[in-house]
């Protein structure tokens, strides 16, 4: 008994880690094959890098709590049968086929992101729903403690600028919406203010008023994440006292009317 007690103490001196519950909830009316890549050094979640998920179902796994430079995206219209990865699905396709490549394995623009970056030793969690990378599906990120909720729950294809809207499915629906940036609108993507790159490459230099188009993500998504330096929106990255130990969900099609 004494060296129970004992064993507990330490326990409790050293701070354990204490997992988190993820649940990943497919609302679309439709498959989705959602994703997930952990940034390089850090613990990955215990679970795949990538499954079908059917319409309305949902799975939970558990992320270590220092889970950072996390996200977790939607692929749509995928068939991994085709070799090519680029093209295996109509977006958000990763190296790697059904599950991604845990060393590159990142989502094909245009792809909506739920990124996490846990905290640790009384750091928050930062969490956000980023459209830097364009969109292709509605996402929200909900958690068990009361936090904000970060989301994009609308669907941007439809009314997508020209010159941004795309690709399309086989029917002829937009699936996504590109970023500025990936359009390469600008023409120069090493010297852009659509990119914030080049002598665009801080805060200072890099307005979001200098961001062709992105008062149409940001108007239609205020809650997320819209352009590189979005943070001084005050809406865009969110955060998470760490000792609440939050569980998240990430929702796709939050609003399943809207897709
Ligand atoms: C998937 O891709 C393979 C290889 O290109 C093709 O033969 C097959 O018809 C595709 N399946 C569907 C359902 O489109």
């Amino acid at each position: 008994m004494k060296g129970y007690i004992a064993t507990v103490s330490l326990a409790l001196a050293v701070g354990v880690a204490a997992d988190r519950t993820f649940t990943v909830y497919n609302g679309c009316p439709f498959t989705i094959w959602p994703a997930i890549f952990t940034g390089a050094g850090t613990s990955m979640p215990d679970y795949a890098t990538g499954w079908e998920a059917a319409e309305y179902t949902s799975v939970s796994f558990s992320v270590p709590d220092d889970w950072t430079a996390g996200r977790i995206w939607g692929r749509r219209d995928c068939n991994f049968s085709i070799s090519n990865p680029a093209t295996q699905c109509a977006d958000g396709g990763c190296n790697g086929g059904l599950e991604c490549d845990t060393d590159g394995g990142t989502g094909i623009p245009p792809a909506t992101l739920a990124e996490f970056t846990l905290g640790q030793n009384g750091d928050p969690d930062y969490y956000d729903v980023s459209l830097v990378d364009g969109y292709n599906l509605p996402v929200a990120i909900t958690n068990t403690v009361g936090c904000g909720v970060a989301d994009c729950p609308v669907d941007l294809g439809p009314d997508c600028p020209a010159a941004l809207i795309g690709p399309y499915d086989s029917s002829g629906f937009p699936v996504g919406c590109k970023s500025a940036c990936e359009a390469d609108l600008d023409g120069d993507p090493t010297n852009s203010p659509n990119c914030c790159t080049g002598d665009y490459d801080t805060a200072a230099t890099c307005p979001s008023s200098g961001v062709e188009y992105y008062s149409y993500f940001k108007d239609n998504c205020p809650n997320s994440y819209c352009y590189a330096y979005d943070e001084s929106s005050g809406t865009a990255l969110w955060e998470c006292a760490s000792d609440l130990a939050a569980d998240y969900t990430i929702t796709f099609c939050p609003s399943s009317s809207e897709v």
